[in-house]
């Protein structure tokens, strides 16, 4: 049995799992939502390093054989700390959105978006350069983890959070969003309702492609996946069940 444990600090990293599911990538899907902890976005590196190996330690009593890690802030500090401590292939969903963008154009207008430490960290900005992108805005965009959390992913104060936020930036000179944060694919029709023009890059589909073309991983016959949190299993159960379908 091929196994993929993938968490997240809540419910964003769903996202990720039902684009995964979907692919029927692995037979078993091992989720863990750190839900007593959400969100980590706010929080320091030195911390955010210390879940998530704290939840590797958690998935690897299930015998995994992938780790997918479906949050970018943890992706932007802990990649490294958390490849040390797996004897299995480690991946972060910022290296996949990265190269989501190969064949986009160099000077296209690039808006990232993703919670405070993953913009702090500067993971992503580096990367694009890297690639030879350079019209690049960042803005943290924190609130709009507990709407998400909360099922907010439409409607009047979604709007007036967009407001808050993109407010200054002119919208329809956005050629590509990268939504840097695992929460935000839900809040995708929101985003296509504000900037008309942009393609918006999502971690879960980068993923995917990622896991078939770097690794060579191919559909199985089946795939399901189990879901654990560190809090209100309950309440992660009766999300999965409307985000999942
Ligand atoms: N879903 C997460 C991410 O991709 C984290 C949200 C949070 O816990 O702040 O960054």
């Amino acid at each position: 049995m091929n196994r993929c444990g993938i968490f997240d600090s809540g419910i964003g990293g769903l996202s990720v799992a039902k684009e995964i599911l979907k692919s029927r990538l692995f037979d078993e899907i091992i989720y863990f939502g750190d839900t007593a902890r959400v969100p980590y976005g706010n929080k320091n590196e030195s911390t955010i390093i210390r879940y998530s190996l704290e939840a590797l330690e958690f998935l690897k009593n299930f015998d995994i054989d992938f780790l997918v890690v479906a949050c970018n802030s943890a992706s932007s500090v802990a990649i490294e700390d958390l490849r040390r401590e797996a004897s299995f292939p480690v991946v972060g969903v910022i290296e996949a959105g990265v190269k989501a963008l190969d064949g986009e154009k160099k000077d296209s207008n690039i808006l990232l978006v993703g919670t405070r430490r993953t913009i702090a960290s500067n993971k992503y900005q580096t990367l694009l350069h890297e690639k030879g992108f350079k019209n690049i805005i960042s803005i943290p965009t924190p609130l709009f983890v507990p709407l998400v959390e909360e099922g907010i992913t439409e409607g009047k104060i979604v709007d007036e959070v967009f407001n808050l936020y993109f407010g200054n930036i002119n919208k329809d000179k956005i050629d590509i969003i990268i939504l840097g944060c695992t929460h935000y694919p839900f809040l995708e029709k929101s985003f296509k309702k504000h900037f008309k023009n942009a393609k918006l890059i999502h971690s879960g589909q980068a993923i995917v492609s990622m896991l078939k073309n770097d690794f060579s991983i191919t559909e199985k016959e089946n795939s399901s996946i189990k879901l654990f949190a560190s809090d209100n299993p309950e309440e992660l159960r009766k999300k999965a069940e409307i985000w999942l379908g």
